[in-house]
């Protein structure tokens, strides 16, 4: 059972607390609760010891059972740590460093990550003293949950509210599974493609694709998130996530040759580039001038890299391709994890508006040899790199 300290500080959206005790002992949590005396105004120990069924902490003078230290005690074992609601005093006390409760006292002597889910009115929130400890706070690691905007308790309109309870539980586990799967990947190479190749015409234009590359920077963050070596091969500008290490390329041949430089090491490989089927046979040297004639451009057939990789991969290496559909979207990714020899395909609906191409969202049915292993519904593509990364991890050998 994963546990969380949850603070209490006293605010008005204190009584929320109470919400949340409850969602997330019925989600499977152990729930510690420390309150400040504040917040014993807005929503009674009782109330929360009912709801968490355990004693709720108040006073760093209470001497626990078996001589050991208050604040000390309470923070063995924990999971997580979480201040909902968190006021301005209290995010100014933890920024700093100030203990002189039982809760921010306990905070000081926390080894495990911390959530602050702010409430205030918008005034106190704006003030330039709050939001000086907010970056502060961001620079020691602490995660914030900002507050929503709407009606405050004090009948003004603004930014100030509490977040959604259910938004705060599912941010707390969110948190709780990136940890656990923090080290997944130690140990493993893994190399991602991103983007689309552009093949070039003369030496201004070029022949491509929407691919922004979005998916597979996305992947190459899971990737890193969970303690991979991972090399992103990318022909997008987007910014390359924390420990990755990016190859540029643009045209299909630079992708094939990067991929067969760097493949021998790697565990996984995951081409989520959206790579030219064809190239104009023949590049100008020159800019190619506008007539009035009609302009006819022969093409040729790029390399299909994943078909070539087919008689150099090692069979303990996991290889995985992408396919964009606009019909028939199982069969044809199906054809493809065959003629290609992958261990899985991913299989996205790219006529679907909002998701595949440029989007930040995407759903995908992940095919494998033995049919359909996954199929999830619109989710961003953070979230879908996630899950992927999860599921082919676990097919490692
Ligand atoms: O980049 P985004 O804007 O985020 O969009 C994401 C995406 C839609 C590009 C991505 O999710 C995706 O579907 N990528 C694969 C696109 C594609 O080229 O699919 P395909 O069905 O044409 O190719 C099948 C597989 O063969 C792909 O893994 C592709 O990388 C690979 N291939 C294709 C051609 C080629 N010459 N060599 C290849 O290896």
């Amino acid at each position: 059972m994963p546990t969380l300290l949850l603070g209490v500080s006293g605010g008005i959206a204190a009584y929320k607390s109470a919400d949340l005790t409850s969602l997330l002992r019925k989600r499977g949590w152990e729930v510690r609760v420390v309150m400040t005396p504040a917040a014993t105004q807005f929503v009674t120990p009782l109330t929360l010891q009912t709801l968490s069924r355990q004693k709720v902490h108040l006073d760093p003078f209470d001497l626990p059972a078996d001589s050991g230290v208050a604040h000390i005690d309470l923070v063995k074992g924990l999971d997580l740590a979480a201040v909902v609601p968190a006021t301005a005093n209290l995010m100014a006390k933890v920024a700093h460093g100030i203990a002189d409760d039982l809760l921010t006292t306990t905070l000081l002597a926390l080894r495990c990550p911390l959530i602050l889910a702010p409430a205030m009115n918008s005034a106190m929130w704006e003030h330039p003293a709050t939001q000086a400890n907010l970056r502060l706070l961001e620079s020691h690691g602490v995660s914030l949950i900002p507050p929503a905007s709407g009606e405050l308790a004090c009948g003004d309109i603004g930014i100030g509210k509490l977040a959604d309870v259910e938004e705060i539980a599912n941010r707390i586990e969110a948190l709780h599974q990136k940890r656990l799967h923090a080290n997944r990947l130690h140990g493993r190479r893994v190399l991602i493609t991103a983007g689309g190749t552009r093949e070039p015409l003369d030496p201004v234009r070029y022949l491509g694709n929407r691919s922004s590359g979005k998916m597979g920077h996305a992947l190459a963050a899971a990737a890193a998130m969970r303690g991979a070596e991972v090399t992103l091969i990318t022909t997008a500008s987007l910014p390359v996530p924390p420990g990755v290490g990016a190859v540029p390329v643009a045209t299909a041949q630079e992708m094939l040759e990067a991929v067969q430089k760097h493949l021998p090491g790697a565990d996984l490989l995951v081409m989520a580039a959206a790579v030219a089927d064809y190239r104009p046979a023949r590049v100008a040297s020159q800019k190619i001038k506008k007539s009035d004639e009609a302009l006819t451009i022969a093409l040729e057939p790029t390399p299909d890299i994943l078909a070539t990789l087919r008689p150099l991969r090692r069979p303990d290496q996991l290889i995985v391709g992408f396919a964009a559909e606009t019909d028939s979207l199982i069969p044809h990714a199906q054809r493809k994890l065959e003629r290609k020899g992958l261990d899985f395909i991913v299989a996205n609906d790219v006529s679907r508006p909002g998701i595949g191409f440029e989007s930040d969202e995407n759903a995908v049915t992940v095919l494998g040899n033995d049919g359909v292993v996954a199929n999830w519904e619109v989710a961003s593509k953070q979230a879908i790199a996630e899950r992927l990364l999860d599921l082919f991890a676990d097919r490692l050998p």
